[in-house]
């Protein structure tokens, strides 16, 4: 059987990297679009915007992930929230335009989304599916909205297409896990605000492991939630936290606080003070198993020597 091909756009980034370690140890050549200077025979240089020499890489594939994006964690200045609306619709753009031009189309394309789609959901609200779920405002949401719009345009009547709202993905080598860790060891393992804000997440191994598992399924297509069944108040993670670190000091971090904070950090308290409450109904009704279904044993696991 001839070997099979995976094109991950944006590659170079933490779920990027972390897919094409999972798939070439599954034993696909993985070959990644990225902006930076070639690295060999699995790299294609690509601006994000136009067509050139790498959508090659797309004739004949198998499947087609596309993760490229501004990340989000920044200010939402003007100039901040253009790039982070145009790096994610015009690469999905440049990818349709690329895909369409293949004889041989992939099989499947998997474009990255985000859970934070939905509405902040409070409280006992239910949580969101991609059936019922409600759909958010503000800008986060916007970017979502016009990044799956310039996904739905794309003609490729030869691909399945998913889109992939994924929430925050926690991992030991990128993202936002390595960072509420360190930060917990030094003091700050205290709920950020009241607490109460709801937290969708997925262990880095289901991640990838769902992404494989909708790349075989030949019935998924439309939006998928990825997020573990069992989100988390941010009070429970925090605390689950500073259960594995024992760190001996946890200051308070109020909301005026992390405000100051963010400021002086250069990002924005929405990243940690939205309430997420999503759940993988489709995921689930597919039948997806998750590694790690809960909070408790995603964190232990990603804590523990590796
Ligand atoms: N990590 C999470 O928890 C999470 C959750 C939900 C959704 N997502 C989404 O999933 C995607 C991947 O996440 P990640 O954590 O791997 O992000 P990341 O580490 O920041 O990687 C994003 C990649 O996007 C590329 N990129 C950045 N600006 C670009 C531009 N202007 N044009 C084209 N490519 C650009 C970069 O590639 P080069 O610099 O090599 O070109 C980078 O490798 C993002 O779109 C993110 O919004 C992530």
């Amino acid at each position: 059987m001839p070997q099979q091909q995976l094109v991950i756009a944006g590659g170079n980034g933490f779920l990027g990297q972390e897919l094409a370690r999972y798939f070439r140890q599954l034993g696909y050549r993985v070959v990644v679009l990225g902006r930076g200077a070639s690295a060999g025979p699995d790299y294609q240089r690509w601006d994000g915007r136009t067509l050139g020499p790498w959508a090659a890489a797309l004739e004949g594939a198998d499947a087609l992930i596309n993760l490229a994006g501004r990340t989000v964690d920044c200010r939402y200045t003007a100039a901040n929230k253009h790039e982070i609306m145009a790096s994610r619709t015009e690469s999905t753009r440049v990818l349709g335009a690329a895909v369409a031009a293949c004889t041989v189309p992939p099989r499947v394309w998997l474009n990255s989304s985000t859970a934070t789609i939905y509405a902040d959901t409070p409280g006992d609200q239910p949580a969101n599916t991609e059936a019922a779920g409600i759909i958010g405002e503000g800008f986060s949401v916007e970017v979502a909205q016009a990044w799956e719009a310039a996904f739905a345009a794309c003609p490729a009547p030869a691909t399945r297409k998913v889109a992939l709202r994924t929430a925050i993905v926690l991992g030991r080598d990128g993202g936002a896990f390595p960072v509420m860790a360190r930060l917990a060891r030094r003091g700050l393992g205290s709920p950020h605000g009241n607490g109460r804000q709801w937290m969708s997440w997925l262990h880095i191994t289901d991640f990838c492991r769902a992404v494989e598992f909708l790349l075989m399924k030949p019935d998924a297509a439309g939006a998928f939630n990825l997020c573990a069944p069992q989100p988390v108040p941010n009070h429970t993670f925090m605390a689950l936290l500073s259960h594995e670190l024992r760190p001996w000091l946890r200051l308070p971090q109020p909301q005026w606080l992390l405000e100051i904070g963010a400021f002086v950090l250069r990002t924005e308290t929405e990243l940690i003070l939205k309430s997420r409450k999503v759940y993988p109904q489709r995921l689930l009704e597919l039948g997806f198993a998750f590694e790690f279904p809960t909070c408790e044993t995603a964190v232990r696991d990603l804590l523990s020597p590796s």
